[in-house]
């Protein structure tokens, strides 16, 4: 990283001096402003992170301008055609692809973690049967740190690598819990013949009283939804798990508070929330109204799975996905499916409009994953959580990275108070 020096003149002459200014590898440079209190008693103001590094990271870099995604320098388009999710674990958490002896270690080290406490049955039962699955998903990472005692100590690097080799092997197996539950169907084991992927759909779709084979082509596409999911460095739900790890709490409890963030709707429950949208305009004679809606300044709706804080150009992973999308629907004999008719046609339609030309407004990952989850037969409550399995890696590696940065700090963002000033107490009788 080089540096160079700035200098911020406020007002009439007041000048800071000697600012740092950093280049990463690739990117804009940053202006520390870590002296800017202590030099001017200033503070910025930058509500939503306009224009503002939290953190450094050498794990993913994305250029919105260009719509670039990378893990580690490698092209994410590239690792979906030519890798697998495993791989793409190892090197988001290392650093580096394994070579294979390295490879077969680490799907060794995931399998043996994949299953969970048996006790942990007995808090899936605490939920309503509807609950949404993400409610479980957050109550059941949180628990984690209550039933793995020895990978809580932050410190211990041996601990930080089990907590998230546990982390990546128990997601699926929690994950197809949630949905078996709510459908009142016996949950299933993990079974270590299978791959990864395929062990979760697995999980997801088996029942007790029969063989299951699950499809190799919906496997391969689930298995690419999980590499162009896995991370994105510092959005809502990463940014908000390394603010919960900066005060050294436990990484179950840090990657829960990320699940929750993730389930927002302008997060990672975009893509139910594209299907409910999908359904509701329910014929492409419809797209009309709803786009009239999305321009509305007045109408809160917005076309789910359109806009990005980052990308102001297209999303590199809806070209894989849409693809992907093709391909399961052509192996479900499902081409003639209305929803992905009504998606293509507001896709092109939105794409040639000057409100969202202006605005830079095209799809993003969520757009297309639904419509797949859905031909798969997966219900919609359960788009987020794939999402939630998927970025579980992310979020342990910039954990992990965090943690492992000697500067680290607690996160405590300022503020600018518009608040009361000084009042005195009135007691509750003389009060207006
Ligand atoms: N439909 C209609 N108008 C939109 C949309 C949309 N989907 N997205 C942004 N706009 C408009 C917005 O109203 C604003 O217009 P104006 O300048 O007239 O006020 C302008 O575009 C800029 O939008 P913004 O809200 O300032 O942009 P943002 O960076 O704060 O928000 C976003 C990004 C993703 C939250 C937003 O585009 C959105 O709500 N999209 C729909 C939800 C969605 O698909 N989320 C998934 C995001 S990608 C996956 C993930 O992060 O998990």
């Amino acid at each position: 990283m080089t540096t160079r020096k700035a200098m911020l003149t406020i007002g009439k002459g007041k000048k800071i001096r000697d600012l740092p200014v950093y280049k990463g590898t690739e990117g804009p440079e940053v202006i520390d402003i870590t002296a800017l209190y202590k030099e001017s008693g200033l503070f910025t103001y930058d509500p939503g992170y306009m224009s503002t590094a939290s953190c450094e990271s050498s794990i993913t870099y994305v250029d919105g301008e260009k719509g670039i995604l990378r893990y580690r320098g490698y092209d994410v388009t590239e690792l979906a055609g030519k890798s697998n999710f495993m791989e793409v674990c190892y090197l988001l958490l290392n650093g580096e692809l394994p070579d294979k002896k390295e490879s077969e270690l680490f799907i060794a080290e995931i399998k043996n973690r994949s299953m969970v406490h048996e006790q942990l049955l007995f808090l899936y039962r605490g939920f309503p049967r509807f609950s949404h699955p993400m409610a479980i998903m957050c109550g059941a990472f949180a628990s984690l740190s209550a039933f793995y005692h020895d990978s809580l100590d932050i410190h211990d690097e041996k601990q930080r690598n089990n907590a998230a080799l546990r982390m990546i092997a128990k997601t699926p197996t929690l994950a197809a819990m949630a949905y078996k539950y709510s459908i009142g169907k016996p949950f299933n084991y993990p079974r270590n013949e299978l791959d990864y992927t395929t062990n979760f759909l697995h999980m997801l779709f088996a029942v007790p009283s029969e063989d299951y084979k699950v499809n190799k082509v919906l496997a391969k596409a689930m298995d690419t939804i999980f590499i162009l999911h896995a991370d994105h460095e510092q959005n809502a739900s990463t940014s908000t798990v390394r603010l919960a790890g900066s005060s050294g709490a436990n990484p179950f409890a840090c990657i829960s508070a990320g699940i929750a963030s993730l389930w927002g709707p302008a997060h990672g429950g975009a893509n139910e929330a594209v299907i409910n949208m999908l359904e509701e305009i329910g014929d492409v004679k419809n797209i009309p109204k709803f786009i009239k809606k999305a321009k509305g300044k007045d109408d809160p709706f917005r076309l789910m799975g359109f806009g990005h804080r980052v990308y102001k150009n297209y999303d590199p992973r809806v070209f894989l996905l849409k693809d992907t999308c093709h391909k399961v629907l052509a192996e479900l004999g499902m081409l003639n499916n209305s929803l992905l008719k009504i998606a293509v046609k507001l896709e092109e339609i939105a794409l040639t409009d000057k409100y969202f030309i202006e605005r830079n407004l095209y799809p993003n990952v969520d757009f297309y994953s639904g419509i797949i989850y859905k031909a798969m037969g997966i219900p919609s409550n359960m788009f987020t959580v794939i999402f939630t399995i998927a970025r579980t890696i992310g979020w342990i590696a910039q954990w992990k990275e965090m943690i492992e940065d000697p500067k680290l700090k607690i996160g405590r963002p300022r503020q600018l108070y518009t608040g009361h000033k000084l009042r005195k107490y009135v007691s509750i009788g003389k009060r207006k």
